[in-house]
């Protein structure tokens, strides 16, 4: 785990937020591999949900939510965690993360009661601050999504069953946030409220967890990292009626990576009764207005890039053409995940192969076929910028030589296999589209 934020900091995969002041405790930022990385993830959520199936629409609503959605929800009663004090040196724990009942930091068994703490941050809204004009960050994208859902219904015209998908920022002020960005309290999350008749749910519930877990496969998550926890009725939601986590073995542990969870009508009534506002359903079979049950699968991207890091991880021995052994780190991401697709590396700086190059470079930049970042090299010996390269994840370099100037073709060199063809230029964009796919 250390290795691999080193690399996340030395790459520019992940920083720590405002490190040049201290930083901020639970905070990370996005480099600019990280932020690559993160969009082809969200992205790839975003296809599966809503491109490529008719039941499901987008929605990106805002942050920050009137309160009366959060107690309405049971967020402002029921989200906390179970706060602990240190009698001898001050420091504050969650009490379900205590091991022996010790404090982790000074050992003293001398602990206060737990007591709920609330996790929802606050925030001033207008010029007056008098403690009546506030609002949340919300702790969870769904809130919003439920509070939209007749807006959906009306301007879609959608009929049961079907889903809204949101993916967007959500705050949760966790007591002791860890591990690098698998806790923290600014996250992104991937939510699909799935709208079902009642009664239809279990069966859409046993579908989603089965969806999901392919999915998390298709990314490049090796399936036997993952499990599944059926989260027991003492430990689920205020809302849920069953719950399914999806779980990763993390370096630190066996922990959630998604859940899934039956949330009944519970979120649609609340609101429903509260607001006044009809949130029901026509069903034209039934000639029946339903209040809807939702199956909800919701992962965080943070904890996604964190399982895609660690899987894609690797150290391998290898002989260097001097016959020197060395250490090759590559990342094995999935090529629809990495942040660079294709490095365009000259085999040296020369006023012949370097025109020749870069306008190679401005064809692959540019090209749909390839369809993301593509990075031009030419600092330091080649050995050197294949390393690189291995190390961020590039699946495929183009190696522009002297060759090229007369015989019109490159050399694609793959990452994994580190295995070398030569390929004319008139096919290398399809070639390389080729590669990426298989
Ligand atoms: N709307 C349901 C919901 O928010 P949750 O289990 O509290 O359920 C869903 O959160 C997902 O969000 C988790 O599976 C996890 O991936 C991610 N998540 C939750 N809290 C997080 C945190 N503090 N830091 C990073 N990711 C978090």
């Amino acid at each position: 785990m250390e290795e691999l934020v080193a690399l996340c900091k030395r790459r520019g995969f992940i920083f720590q937020t405002n490190e040049i002041y201290g930083g901020l405790q639970g905070l990370f930022d996005y480099g600019p591999l990280g932020v690559e990385l993160k969009n082809n993830l969200k992205q790839a959520w975003w296809r599966s949900m809503v491109y490529e199936r008719d039941d499901i629409e987008g929605l990106d609503a805002a942050i920050l939510t009137n309160p009366e959605v959060l107690k309405q929800s049971g967020h402002e009663e029921t989200f906390t965690d179970p706060l602990v004090d240190c009698r001898s040196c001050n420091s504050r724990w969650r009490a379900d993360h205590l091991e022996k009942s010790a404090c982790p930091s000074c050992g003293s068994k001398d602990l206060t009661e737990p007591r709920p703490f609330n996790l929802m941050f606050k925030t001033n809204v207008g010029p007056i601050d008098d403690g009546t004009s506030f609002a949340y960050l919300r702790p969870e994208t769904a809130q919003q999504t439920f509070t939209n859902f007749k807006n959906v219904v009306d301007s879609t015209s959608k009929n049961l069953p079907f889903g809204i998908a949101q993916i967007g920022k959500a705050f949760r002020n966790e007591v002791t946030p860890r591990n690098f960005i698998f806790r923290v309290r600014e996250m992104e999350q991937m939510e699909l409220e799935f709208f079902v008749k009642p009664g239809t749910d279990e069966e859409w519930h046993q579908f989603w967890v089965k969806n999901r877990l392919s999915w998390w496969s298709k990314q490049g998550v090796s399936e036997e990292k993952l499990d599944l926890y059926d989260v027991p009725n003492k430990e689920l939601a205020h809302y849920s009626k069953s719950t399914i986590d999806i779980m990763y073995k993390f370096p630190h542990g066996l922990e959630e990576l998604e859940g899934v969870a039956n949330r009944t009508d519970f979120d649609l009534k609340a609101h429903s009764n509260a607001s006044g506002e009809n949130l029901s359903i026509f069903d034209d079979k039934t000639n029946q207005h339903i209040t809807p049950y939702v199956i909800e699968p919701s992962s965080g991207v943070d904890r996604a890039v964190m399982a895609l890091l660690v899987d894609a991880y690797n150290e391998e021995e290898i002989t260097s053409a001097s016959g020197k052994t060395e250490t090759r780190v590559l990342l094995k991401l999935d090529p629809s995940i990495s942040p660079v697709k294709v490095a365009v590396l000259p085999l040296s700086r020369n006023e012949k192969l370097t025109p020749l190059a870069k306008s190679v470079f401005d064809t692959l930049r540019k090209s749909n076929l390839i369809g993301g970042h593509v990075q031009y090299d030419d600092a330091q010996s080649i050995g050197r910028r294949y390393r690189r390269q291995d190390e961020i994840g590039t699946p495929l370099c183009v190696t522009v030589d002297f060759d090229s100037l007369d015989d019109n073709a490159v050399t694609i060199r793959e990452r994994d296999t580190m295995e070398q063809t030569r390929v004319s230029l008139e096919t290398l964009e399809s070639d390389l589209a080729l590669k990426l796919k298989s």
